[in-house]
């Protein structure tokens, strides 16, 4: 591609997103407002005025409007939408509505008019069928005979990639090492009341986004070991990694997802000076704001991690500790912290002192707190990212051989059959073969998954596994 049809293609995907942030407001405002206050509303009105200019916008330059759900992400007119931080309520309504209908695309074509899509509205806004959701929507859709509307069921796509690039994997190996140097070195600062050096701990974060969105499954797969200079300073760094890959999973920018990493390396701070054990009041919350205050200069990657380190405890939807004088509900960044904290703080066992979890134990302990007290779609997408096995387990499959789970399944009704490496044979021999688990022969799987384990019930050490992963 040229410079310049590359610089158009670019100012094309920013006015894309731009108009595309209007299109998810309208669609926001015009359910919400809708079923708060009736269809004769003046608010209703004016979203159906924005929503209405909108889709003329894309139509004229474009020919038609095609909003899709691609896996939890819009994307339109082919250009995926960034979630930013302001647009994430909007953002994640249009997601759930569009989701629970199982709809996976909304076309509007030349000449729509504003009365189809108040029609549409309406139809966003009957209760989906829990049965069979899409039945039911599909129907009542053709009934409304919305002539410029086209509306198909959602549908995910599978990546075909299986292997790993070994010097990809090596540099991944030596950022985890390199990152839990800075933050070991941060902890023992702040232990001795000496000065801090913010200024690594970024660099080591950057490196972090850096490698996630090279390589994606090596780090992850990191997350699972169970060792390192403290469980402080292993949980800090697994939670580091974890959040930059679902940050950028739902496609936060590049320099959202360094404050994201450093505010997830530094969000328990607050636990470096006060005494092991459970802290059921959220004391490290507090502190860890205020260590973070006093740290220096004040800029806004350390605002946004004192406001993880205070809010990471707090529920979704409010609630939680530490209990605040004013109801503040955890951001974006905040939630994403949160649901790693969760499912890290299960795999490594501190955990209301409980015993480590084997990664796919400690997902469904996170599932089954979606909704509750962590955020619904977070949830979702973390699943999405780390699949039902997540990145990094062994299992072993019933054809006999040993593996690790390299990749998720991008299809959500094949979370449970991941990519993966085999390294041991049906025989016990050493081998090296990438699989995909929902791969077919003669209608039946080719292999599947039987069990999963911890790295020590095979005898497995730290440079065996970090060889197979
Ligand atoms: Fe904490």
């Amino acid at each position: 591609m040229t410079k310049t049809a590359e610089n158009l293609t670019s100012a094309l995907s920013s006015s894309t997103r731009k108009y595309g942030k209007a299109l998810v407001t309208s669609i926001f405002v015009t359910t919400k407002v809708s079923k708060l206050y009736g269809y004769e509303h003046q608010n209703f009105e004016d979203g159906i005025t924005g929503f209405l200019k909108v889709v003329n916008f894309f139509v004229r330059n474009e020919g038609s409007t095609t909003l899709a759900v691609v896996n939890e992400f819009l994307v339109l007119n082919e250009t995926s939408l960034k979630i930013d931080l302001g647009g994430y309520q909007s953002y994640r309504h249009v997601v759930d509505i569009l989701r629970e209908r199982e709809v996976g695309e909304v076309v509007f074509h030349d000449g729509v008019e504003r009365a189809e899509l108040i029609r549409f509205i309406r139809l966003l806004n009957q209760t989906a069928n829990e049965d069979d959701p899409w039945a039911g929507f599909s129907q009542a859709f053709q009934r409304a005979n919305l002539e410029h509307v086209e509306v198909s069921k959602i549908e995910i796509t599978a990546e075909s990639e299986l292997s790993v690039d070994p010097d990809a994997r090596q540099a991944a190996i030596h950022a985890y090492y390199r990152t839990m140097d800075a933050t070991s070195e941060a902890q023992e600062a702040f232990k001795e009341g000496a000065r801090w050096n913010p200024k690594r701990l970024k660099r080591s974060a950057q490196n972090i986004v850096d490698l996630v969105m090279s390589e994606e499954s090596t780090i992850l797969a990191l997350t699972s070991m169970n060792h390192g200079a403290s469980p402080a300073v292993n949980h800090a760094t697994n939670c580091t990694i974890l959040s930059a890959a679902l940050g950028a999973k739902i496609g936060l920018p590049k320099r959202t997802l360094g404050d994201l990493a450093f505010a997830s390396l530094m969000h328990d701070v607050g636990k470096v000076e006060l005494p092991d054990g459970p802290d059921p009041k959220c004391a490290h919350a507090l502190e860890g704001a205020r260590k973070l205050l006093l740290s220096g200069r004040v800029s806004n990657s350390v605002i946004r991690a004192m406001n993880v380190a205070l809010l990471h405890h707090r529920a979704y939807g409010g609630g939680g500790s530490p209990s605040l004088s004013v109801d503040i509900d955890p951001c974006l960044l905040t939630g994403i912290v949160s649901v790693c904290n969760t499912y890290d703080r299960y795999v490594i066992g501190t955990s209301g002192g409980a015993d480590p979890l084997l990664p796919a134990e400690a997902l469904s302990k996170v599932i089954e707190l979606g909704g509750k007290t962590l955020d619904p779609l977070l949830v979702r997408v973390f699943v999405n990212l780390m699949g039902l096995f997540p990145v990094g387990s062994l299992v072993r499959l019933d054809s006999g051989e040993l593996a690790t789970v390299t990749r998720s399944n991008p299809k959500s009704e094949l979370l449970h059959r991941p990519y993966v490496r085999v390294f041991s044979s049906a025989s016990g021999e050493n081998c090296d073969l990438f699989a995909d688990l929902s791969e077919l022969t003669g209608g039946e799987f080719k292999r599947s998954i039987v069990g999963s384990f911890h790295p020590e019930e095979i005898e497995l050490d730290l440079g065996e596994y970090l060889s197979v992963i």
